[in-house]
């Protein structure tokens, strides 16, 4: 049997096929391009993902036996909005996850709401990537595109729909809408008055793994597929990711160097962090989780490389940099290229580079980036420890997992092993994995992974250097409280 698990990320879209135990066939990539239309804003057209996904299937399925394929689950960037009209045609472009427009919004919902009553709604505060304060933010500026929503739904829930025709979303994606009662697993009718939405308004609430229909007949016949196709609910990447890395049961962490940057802990019950410095979410195999994102990780490399150096090879970048120099950077970078969210919750926050001098050489940028990444990551980690979560271990996934130098310097900054997974893309195999659940073929998330192998590659922190980058650390930490003033002033 085969199973097609389809990521709907935000620089591409990865279509992966897999057999029933796991073991990948095939994967495909296509990749496009983000619309920046006003500093900090971002946008992407839904049906282009939808026509990525189309490649992909017919891609992976190329010369195999069809009959065998027996469902398909996606997973996406999560919180962004998705408006269809009467019609179900999509009304403007979706607004990204790493969007920052809705800062008034996101405080009048912190503020005026308050944070106190938006966690007890929901589990969580209002951050401006999540995809309330976007429907705030529309009903105010674009008050005939807000009155023109039928449906309103999230990045893979568009691929659900086109490939099913139902209107569908799950409960780890929908935790990121903040109109989640997360706890209770429902939406919160107190959060859709706040926000101005009709229930009907919003998609059809499933778990992670249960099936929302079939894959209709004429998408069937356009992408070669054979008829009868389960379709799961699907997840957030993240949650997928870490189906995908077996990251699930009590206190197991995944940490993805992707687009974004996120630290995602897994809990039996849930569980709201008292100051909301941590996600509270559902996770896709049924359960609850933690999670901290920062808003560019291997963004901030790509960034440096494509459009700062004009590099095409970044391990020749990386591999100018010299072991004994890991901890001994006297170049800091704030990786706040799109504002940031975990934990600073600041749209006006933007890179820096401090530290430059004469002696500065190209390489000492490039470490820079990515320790800038490492210490962002560490500040969430650093929170977790606050909640009592000792964190020993951690996967990791996501492009920027394949730098084995970058994974070094993230295990050393945060003094942690760091179990690597052969196939860095979590996301896919998760998917995967809850089409083969919606199947039948496991009864559990649980169960799916068990039978995966533990990942036998893993980085150890090295005394020395965890020593050296402890002291960076405490360099970097002074850097944002001195420019917040300064991020504000030029943001205006
Ligand atoms: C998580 C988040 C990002 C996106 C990236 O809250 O916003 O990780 O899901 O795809």
């Amino acid at each position: 049997m085969y199973f097609i698990g389809i990521d709907i990320g935000t620089s591409s879209t990865k279509t992966s096929l897999f057999d029933e135990r796991c073991e990948l066939i095939r994967s495909y990539t296509k990749s496009y391009k983000t619309d920046y239309p006003h500093p900090g804003w971002s946008e992407q057209n839904p049906d282009v993902w939808y026509e990525a996904a189309c490649e992909g299937i017919s891609a992976v399925i190329k010369g195999i036996e069809t009959s065998l394929v027996k469902g398909i689950g996606a997973s996406g960037q999560m919180h962004g909005l998705v408006i269809l009209d009467s019609e179900d045609r999509v009304i403007r472009p979706a607004i990204l996850w790493n969007d920052g427009r809705t800062e008034d919004e996101t405080k009048f919902l912190n503020e005026a709401v308050g944070q106190e009553k938006l966690s007890e709604l929901t589990g969580n505060i209002a951050y401006a990537g999540f995809t309330a304060p976007k429907l705030l933010w529309l009903k105010k500026h674009e008050p005939e595109n807000f009155g023109k929503i039928k449906k309103m739904m999230l990045p893979k829930d568009y691929i659900n729909y086109r490939l099913t025709g139902v209107h569908s979303s799950d409960v780890s994606d929908a935790s990121g809408t903040l109109l989640l009662d997360v706890k209770n697993r429902r939406w919160s009718q107190e959060m859709l008055d706040i926000c101005g939405i009709a229930d009907g308004q919003l998609p059809s609430l499933f778990e992670s793994y249960e099936c929302i229909g079939e894959v209709l007949p004429s998408e069937a016949k356009k992408l070669g597929l054979p008829e009868g196709v389960k379709v799961a609910a699907g997840a957030g990447d993240n949650a997928a990711a870490a189906i995908g890395t077996k990251t699930i049961g009590d206190g197991a962490c995944n940490i993805s160097l992707g687009t974004s940057g996120t630290v995602f802990i897994a809990s039996d019950s849930f569980r709201a962090d008292r100051n909301n410095g941590l996600h509270s979410f559902a996770h896709a195999d049924g359960r609850y989780h933690l999670m901290a994102c920062i808003l560019s990780a291997a963004s901030c490399n790509q960034w440096l490389m494509d459009k700062i150096l004009l590099a095409e090879d970044y391990e020749k970048e990386q591999g100018m940099i010299l072991p004994q120099e890991l901890g001994n950077n006297r170049v800091f970078f704030l990786p706040y290229l799109m504002g940031e969210r975990s934990p600073i919750n600041d749209v006006n926050a933007r890179g820096t580079f401090t530290g430059l001098s004469l002696e500065t050489e190209r390489k000492d940028l490039v470490l820079a980036v990515l320790e800038g990444v490492a210490f962002a990551i560490r500040d969430n980690v650093e929170i977790a420890g606050k909640l009592g979560i000792e964190i020993k271990e951690s996967k990791v996934c996501g492009g920027g997992a394949r730098s084995r130098l970058w994974l070094t310097i993230l295990a050393n900054v945060l003094n942690m092993r760091l179990r690597i997974p052969e196939n860095e893309q979590g996301p896919s195999i998760g998917s995967a994995i809850l089409a083969m659940v919606c199947c039948g073929v496991y009864a559990d998330a649980a169960q799916a992974c068990a039978q995966m192998e533990e990942a036998a590659d893993f980085i150890e922190p090295v005394p020395s250097i965890a020593a050296r980058y402890d002291e960076q650390y405490k360099k970097y930490s002074l850097l944002y409280p001195a420019m917040k003033p300064v991020f504000r002033a030029i943001s205006q």
